[in-house]
Order: C-alpha cells, then sequence, then structure tokens
C-alpha cells in the first residue's frame, strides 16, 4: 500500500506527480500509452473506500440501478442479475474502464462509481449512486477521490454529461469547477481542468484530508 500525492502538493501537467506504485504498474503492464487506467483493488478515503467491483456485486448493483429514486437519470438497467454477473465477468478483461464500489467504514457497499471512456488526457466519469441514507459528505468525498485518483494515474482533465433535469447532480459538477461544453436536448455536457480539479481538492480538503491510499 502507498499514500497518493496528497490534495495540495497536486499540480496539473506533470508525469513526476505518479506515485512509484502507479509508475510500477503501468512498467508491469507494459502500458506506454498514458494516460491510462488501472483498476485497483482499493482506493482508501477518508470516511469511504473503494473496490474493484466483482461478478458478486451484481445482486446489489442491480438494486441500486433499478432503485427507482436513483434510476431517473442513469442508463436504464436490466434486473436480471445473471446478465449483471456476466457484464462484470466482461469488465474484469477490460483495462479501458475502472468499476469501483462504494464503501463506507465498515465496509459495506453504500454505492458505485465508473471510470471510463478516455480522450487523450481527458477522463470520463459516470454510473455515480449513493444509496439513500449515504452519510452526506458521502457525495463530495467520493467525487474527491475519484479526481485524485484519475490525477495520480496522469488524466489533466475530466469531461462527463449530466441530464438537464439532474439539476442537483449538475449544479454539484459546476461547483466543482466543471464547465458546460455543449447540450443536447437532454443533457449537458461538461469538462473539468485539472487546475479546478486542483483547487476543488484543496477547497474540500476536510472532505479528504490525508489524500488517497491506493492498493493494487
Ligand atoms: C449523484 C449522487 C451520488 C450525488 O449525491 P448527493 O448526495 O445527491 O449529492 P448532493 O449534491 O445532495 O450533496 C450531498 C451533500 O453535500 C453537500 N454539498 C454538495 N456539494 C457541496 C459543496 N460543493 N460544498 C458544500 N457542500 C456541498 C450538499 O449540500 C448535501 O448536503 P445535505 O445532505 O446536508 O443536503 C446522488 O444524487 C445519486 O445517487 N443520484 C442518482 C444517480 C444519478 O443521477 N447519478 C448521476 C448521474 S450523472
Amino acid at each position: 500500500m502507498s499514500t497518493a500525492t496528497p490534495a495540495s502538493a497536486i499540480v496539473p501537467a506533470s508525469s513526476a506527480n505518479l506515485s512509484a506504485d502507479i509508475e510500477k504498474q503501468f512498467s508491469a503492464k507494459g502500458i506506454k500509452d498514458r494516460p491510462a487506467y488501472l483498476k485497483a483493488k482499493k482506493i482508501g478515503g477518508h470516511k469511504l473506500a473503494f473496490r474493484d467491483a466483482v461478478a458478486d456485486d451484481a445482486a446489489f448493483i442491480v438494486a441500486l440501478r433499478t432503485n427507482e429514486q436513483k434510476a431517473r437519470y442513469i442508463s436504464q438497467t436490466s434486473t436480471d442479475v445473471a446478465q449483471q454477473r456476466l457484464w462484470l465477468d466482461n469488465y474484469a478483461q477490460d483495462d479501458r474502464q475502472v468499476y469501483f464500489i462504494i464503501e463506507n467504514s465498515k465496509r459495506e457497499p453504500i454505492g458505485t462509481v465508473r471510470l471510463y471512456d478516455r480522450q487523450g488526457d481527458s477522463f470520463c466519469w459516470g454510473s455515480w449512486i449513493l444509496q439513500a441514507g449515504a452519510p452526506s459528505s458521502s457525495a463530495i468525498e467520493s467525487a474527491l477521490m475519484v479526481y485524485h485518483y484519475a490525477l495520480a494515474l496522469g488524466f489533466r482533465q475530466a469531461h462527463f454529461e449530466v441530464r438537464k433535469a439532474n439539476e442537483s447532480v449538475w449544479k454539484f459538477h459546476e461547483r466543482f469547477g466543471a464547465i458546460k461544453t455543449a447540450e443536447t436536448a437532454e443533457d449537458f455536457h461538461y469538462t473539468i481542468a485539472a487546475s479546478d480539479i486542483a483547487n476543488s481538492l484543496d477547497r474540500y480538503a476536510k472532505f479528504l484530508p490525508k489524500g488517497i491510499t491506493i492498493e493494487f
């Protein structure tokens, strides 16, 4: 286990920010085209942890994604747990995305988040869902953990889409410094630059005071 670069030390644009462990992973896997996604066994935060999603998480994910309240602004998911297991089996072989189960301090699953669709040095994140009743700091902490990990992997910006009707979520992203770049009938498209990500990591440092730990 190693401690990633502390939030306050994250400055954009230098691969020197990659932790030694990440560098080792890239070398071991022969990954030269960077930044790139790396699945991690566990990312430790402050009150939360992320762990790599596995086939046995299928029932949890289906329940979360088909919850009437939570499913309003995400793409539709089948209620078929076997199908979800299959998706997770395929995911395990797919190095183009990282899917995390968000856990609370009791190591109970409380949500999901996913990094995918790399475009150059920009990563996309989504599939971001927190169970009803998750502590209110969980949204900010999980977002900070995503950004912290992505910067550690060498990403320098993010892009994502949010349904226009999902107002609390696009407001959340705008408070983080995301800039609207386009809109379709249903969605707003956003980007956020490394400097704005770094500002938010600093501004909200009390939610993730020691940065993240990474276990591969
Ligand atoms: C996306 C999701 C995980 C965000 O979590 P959330 O808890 O709704 O996030 P919120 O914006 O309400 O923020 C949680 C708390 O942090 C506070 N907060 C959020 N941003 C903050 C900020 N920048 N500064 C200070 N406080 C902030 C909020 O006020 C809120 O506090 P409260 O609980 O006391 O009201 C959750 O809404 C969800 O699961 N949605 C369903 C799936 C979905 O639509 N996902 C997004 C697809 S793009």
